[in-house]
């Protein structure tokens, strides 16, 4: 057990060693492809076809990957620590199947702050489902309303989810983290540099894993240069054992 509070924040990167293609990365979503055509409500009233398959696509490469030593590594982390909370970018389910001791990260103690490319949810309406299987080829109509479905992430131009955001303050309004860990994220949005500089108390450990430099690197107490499944068993085994001494 660890006796301390935490709070890990991660981006594509702690994906990319399950074979999951990060956004700006070399090979990276955006490297081959315009956001504005894959990843806006623009680009879905255009060409909903066109957005269905990029994700009806990822979908099945999710389906086919594994959690890494990095997954796993959080879910121990999560299972260890006192107070825990995981904010991840990622829309893919690898945290939430990543397991430490056949024990789950428990969804209280995540948020997907870009949502869950697992979700179909109505255009027009309320309604959504989670849809694990197979995607069928034509693009899903709600039943409730009849309008077009679409996937359950945030796409550029759209907010975040508000109950999503309070569960993030929530969590920073209960006092301040023993450790905040960073990893796998170019750090690009304000409130993902912000939510871990506000985290982290007077004394705590503001930790960052990417091979590269990021925004986030001027305020990181520590830099650790190197990929998310080689750096984090390691990390998380030396926080679990220090307080247990
Ligand atoms: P990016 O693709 O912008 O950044 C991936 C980061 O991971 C880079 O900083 C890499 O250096 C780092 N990286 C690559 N391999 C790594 C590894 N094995 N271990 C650790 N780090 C590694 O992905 P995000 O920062 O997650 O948003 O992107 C943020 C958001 O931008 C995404 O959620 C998505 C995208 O557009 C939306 O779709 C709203």
């Amino acid at each position: 057990m660890f006796n301390g509070r935490v709070l890990v924040i991660t981006g594509a990167g702690v994906s990319a060693e399950s074979g999951i293609p990060t956004f700006r990365g070399k090979d990276g979503y955006w490297r081959n492809w315009d956001p504005a055509k894959l990843a806006t409500p623009t680009a879905f009233q255009n060409d909903p076809d066109l957005v269905w398959e990029w994700y009806r696509e990822r979908r099945k490469q999710l389906r086919a990957a594994q959690p890494n030593p990095a997954h796993e590594a959080i879910a121990r982390l999560a299972a260890t620590a006192e107070e825990f909370l995981l904010v991840t970018q990622n829309v893919d389910d690898l945290h939430a199947r990543a397991k430490w001791e056949g024990t789950d990260l428990l969804p209280e103690k995540m948020v997907q702050i870009h949502g869950d490319i697992f979700v179909t949810r109505c255009s027009g309406c309320e309604f959504s489902r989670r849809d694990l299987r197979e995607d069928e080829k034509e693009i899903p109509k709600c039943p409730d309303c009849g309008a077009l479905m679409r996937p359950g992430v945030v796409w550029f131009g759209e907010q975040l989810d508000s109950r999503e955001i309070e569960r993030v303050e929530g969590y920073l309004h209960q006092g301040p983290c023993d450790a905040v860990i960073v990893a796998g994220t170019t750090a690009l949005f304000g409130y993902i540099v912000e939510w871990a500089v506000r985290a982290v108390g007077e004394s705590g450990r503001l930790i960052e894993i990417n091979p590269e430099e990021t925004p986030l690197s001027q305020f990181a107490t520590e830099q650790i240069r190197e990929p998310a499944g080689v750096a984090l068993p390691g990390l998380v085994t030396s926080i679990v054992s220090d307080s247990s001494r």
